[in-house]
């Protein structure tokens, strides 16, 4: 026997878990056993893919389409219908040049990571916040910036913020925002745009939650400068987390570079998810119904953990979360989230997901799901005793 020894990557050993997922896994392995589970801890509606989106594809395997590889930009059929919903939703033309079908958001930050930085380039990325941004940047070789956010700007960066960091190639920020709801108002995301335009600063706006606004409709960042790289999703607004679909718009100086990775990595995206994608397009009044859903979820929600004493939350405008300080029950957000969960069954997740720095006193509510285990978390939350 020889004593070679293996192992991981370090760099890629260094990437810390998305605690969401780890809840996620405890949750249904304790529901696989039987054991009475709410879900409220992963950002994933409980409905799936539209029905005119689940005809389609099952018109297409009917057909006996072959589902090939597509172009790696995506199929020219749902490029032009994007194309078409910037025009219908924000008034924006873009070119079809500029659309590249990706495998999920995830897969188009990736892309638009390798396309605009260099290892070791200083990211923004805000605090609290989505926590793959700063692992797969991590993953990548890049260093992720936190920029700390909260209640005393609205949990919305700012210029004085973003100075305090130091100079950044980058910066990720995302409207409505997970964790926390929040939607940046139309001034904000010019002023940030203008910000990062000025300094050369590649701006990178993730609006997978458009479309699941409570108030103002979210603005994007499309057509408010030709730099910024958009993406997008079907995850969310359109109900299909497990199709692996979502889109970027990409300014003229990244598109080639992202189309020679995307054919290298990915060669392109799901072709079946490209087809029920499209068809997604035409089914707002069934997706429109899941938004009515959520805001009455999200005031039962509120209404209920107030009853807990768990009042102090960020405003949630948008998306299906809400991001709460539980400092008055621990000050270790993870034991909090696993002893709900073990003793309760209420999943949920730790907020040291979002932010390193402040989240072991915060916990994020997930209402993307059913009102039923709704009301069931927040009535055994209520009779909890810590
Ligand atoms: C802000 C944000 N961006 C991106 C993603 C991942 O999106 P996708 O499923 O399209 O990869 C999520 C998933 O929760 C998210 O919350």
């Amino acid at each position: 026997m020889s004593s070679v020894s293996f192992s991981a990557g370090l760099r890629a050993m260094s990437v810390p878990p998305f605690h969401a997922m780890t809840m996620s896994k405890r949750a249904t392995d304790r529901a696989a056993l039987g054991l009475n589970t709410m879900f409220l801890q992963v950002g994933q509606p409980s409905t799936g893919a539209p029905l005119g989106a689940r005809r389609a594809v099952i018109d297409a395997l009917e057909a006996d389409r072959p589902l090939g590889y597509t172009n790696s930009p995506g199929l020219p059929a749902l490029i032009d219908r994007i194309v078409r919903h910037y025009d219908d939703r924000y008034d924006v033309s873009i070119d079809a040049e500029s659309v590249t079908i990706v495998a999920g958001a995830s897969a188009g930050f990736t892309l638009a990571f390798l396309a605009a930085f260099d290892p070791g380039d200083r990211v923004g990325v805000l605090e609290p916040g989505y926590p793959c941004y700063r692992n797969a940047l991590i993953a990548l070789g890049m260093e992720p910036v936190p920029i700390p956010i909260g209640p005393e700007t609205n949990w919305s960066p700012t210029r004085e913020r973003l100075d305090e960091v130091g100079p950044l190639q980058g910066l990720v920020i995302a409207s409505p925002s997970n964790p926390t709801g929040t939607v940046l108002d139309t001034t904000t995301i010019d002023d940030l745009v203008a910000y990062c335009d000025t300094r050369a600063i590649q701006l990178i706006s993730d609006e997978i939650y458009h479309g699941i606004t409570y108030g103002l409709p979210a603005s994007t960042v499309v057509g408010r400068s030709p730099h910024p790289v958009v993406v997008n999703s079907f995850s969310k607004y359109y109900s299909m987390t497990g199709w692996r679909l979502g889109w970027m718009v990409l300014p003229a100086h990244l598109r080639d570079t992202v189309d020679r990775l995307q054919q290298n990595l990915y060669i392109c995206a799901p072709h079946v998810s490209q087809i029920a994608g499209l068809a997604a397009f035409d089914c707002t009044d069934e997706l429109d119904a899941h938004v009515t859903r959520y805001a009455r979820n999200r005031d039962v929600l509120i209404d209920g953990l107030s009853r807990s004493g768990i009042v102090d939350i960020a405003r949630a405008d948008g998306a299906f979360y809400v991001y709460a300080d539980v400092s008055h029950l621990t000050h270790d957000s993870m034991n909090l989230c696993h002893r709900w969960l073990d003793e309760l069954g209420v999943a949920v997740t730790p907020g040291l997901d979002f932010d390193l720095d402040r989240g072991h006193r915060y916990v994020r509510f997930s209402y993307a799901g059913s009102l039923e285990h709704i009301e069931q978390a927040c009535d055994s939350l209520a009779t909890w005793n810590p």
